[in-house]
């Protein structure tokens, strides 16, 4: 065997990485990663060097425990560090398993598939992926063009909302409703992007009959917690019978828990989309995890048959491990009833949000969102700067406690607390929040 130091003197091992320190780690970040995305978080004094991580609390090498009230934006529903997510990937392993071979029976994803349709049961084929939420996203919209040229011939089309945001690999990113993200790149054509709650802009795309497939998140995460009337959902599924088209949702940040139901769509009683695609809160961060829940006939009309069951597969679809780590974080959410939890714990921070709402109106503007999934939207400065940037800048530095600005715009600050929180930590955000308002208005 080779000495690796003996090959390579300057090798980093897996020991030695994990002992590094913060510069040492800044100075190889700006070496060989993206540079730019590194500076961005040092600048704005939002890069912290994490060291360990339990619950809803983080602790940084100075050894200062820290709040995190944004997880990774929507990751870590069921808390940092959950051992019983830890430990499914760690049990399966000791079972010397055959992860990834694609032919190979997969008792843990299969068994997976089964849950998720008894927690959907209108819902019954599942795909998993191995990687993020654009990667489900890509998987849906191949599956509808698929099941479309099949089945509706002649129809191209996909509706999305403005605003909205779906990942940022090419077809997801051309389903998202943001200009910002599709710069410099040739635009994938059969895109057209209405505004989010707008159910008649949706009904004259819907009548020049060309429409295959309609895209939404329940709530808009990315584009700053934005939701919709309540009847909006209910109409667009109307519209989607009528007008034969696939109704998708994208619950990657708003599923898994996040808004107090364990798919976000459960909020509207009895609305059944024909597809909608999850990630972040079903890993618990624990390994990149992924998938899409499907109606049986549209995955039959995209994949139902010998000759197009070979269409979308990868190296890492439908793999044990990932499906480990879902099945657990599955069976955690029901277990403890993580969604009704939410429901009922979050009813304190949003009454009390809304008592420094009235505090300072012209500062924080609007306390929007659903369960853990919490948008403060604030007001600008006289020379038009939104104030969320600073509050974001000064929980995180003053307070330790982390939350999220909304990218691109400064009036939205994103507050994701998990299911580990005390009623002292929602204390420990609030003082904060009042601290930090106060701060910023009066500076
Ligand atoms: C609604 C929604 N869809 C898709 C994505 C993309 O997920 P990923 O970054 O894991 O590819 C995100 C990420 O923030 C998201 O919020």
């Amino acid at each position: 065997m080779n000495d690796v130091k003996t090959v390579y003197p300057d090798f980093i091992t897996l020991d030695e990485s994990l002992a590094l320190n913060s510069k040492r780690v800044e100075e190889l970040q700006l070496a060989h990663m993206n540079q730019y995305r590194t500076q961005i978080g040092l600048s704005a004094g939002l890069t912290f060097d994490i060291v360990k991580a339990e619950g809803c609390h983080m602790w940084d090498s100075d050894g200062n425990k820290r709040l995190d009230f944004i997880g990774c934006v929507g990751v870590y529903v069921l808390g940092h560090n959950n051992p019983r997510i830890r430990d499914a990937v760690l049990r399966y392993l000791e079972t010397n398993p055959l992860t990834m071979d694609p032919m190979a029976l997969k008792p843990v994803t299969a068994a997976f598939a089964h849950n998720m349709a008894l927690v959907t049961p209108e819902l019954t084929r599942t795909v998993i992926n191995g990687g993020g939420g654009a990667e489900a996203n890509e998987v849906i919209l191949k599956m509808c063009r698929i099941a479309s040229a099949r089945t509706k011939t002649g129809k191209t089309r996909i509706v999305s909302t403005l605003n909205s945001f779906h990942g940022k690999t090419t077809g997801a990113v051309n389903a998202g409703g943001k200009d910002v993200w599709r710069r410099w790149q040739t635009p994938v054509p059969g895109h057209v992007y209405v505004p989010y709650g707008d159910v008649e802009a949706v009904e004259e795309e819907f009548k020049k009959n060309d429409v295959i497939m309609f895209i939404a998140e329940p709530i808009q995460g990315e584009g700053g917690i934005v939701v919709p009337p309540d009847d909006y959902f209910y109409k667009i599924r109307e519209l989607c019978d009528k007008y034969d088209v696939y109704m998708v949702l994208d619950e990657v940040q708003a599923g898994s828990c996040r808004t107090g139901y364990i798919w976000a769509h459960q909020y509207y009683q009895g609305l059944v989309p024909d597809a909608f695609t999850f990630a972040k809160g079903i890993s618990d961060g624990v390994l990149p995890v992924s998938g899409v829940q499907v109606k049986e006939e549209l995955y039959m009309a995209a994949y139902g048959s010998f000759d197009s069951a070979m269409m979308h597969t990868a190296t890492y679809q439908d793999n044990n491990i990932s499906a480990a780590v879902a099945l657990s974080s599955l069976q955690f959410m029901i277990e403890n009833d993580v969604a009704g939890q939410i429901r009922e714990r979050s009813a304190y921070v949003w009454n009390e949000l809304e008592l420094i709402r009235q505090s300072y109106p012209t500062a924080l503007e609007e306390v929007r969102g659903r369960g853990f999934m919490i948008g403060l939207k604030f007001g600008k400065d006289e020379d038009g700067v939104g104030y969320a940037n600073a509050i974001g800048t000064i929980l995180a530095q003053k307070h330790r406690v982390h939350t999220m600005t909304s990218i691109n715009d400064d009036t939205i600050l994103r507050v994701y607390p998990n299911i580990a929180t005390t009623q002292e930590d929602f204390d420990w955000f609030l003082q904060a929040l009042k601290s930090s308002i106060a701060e910023v208005v009066q500076a």
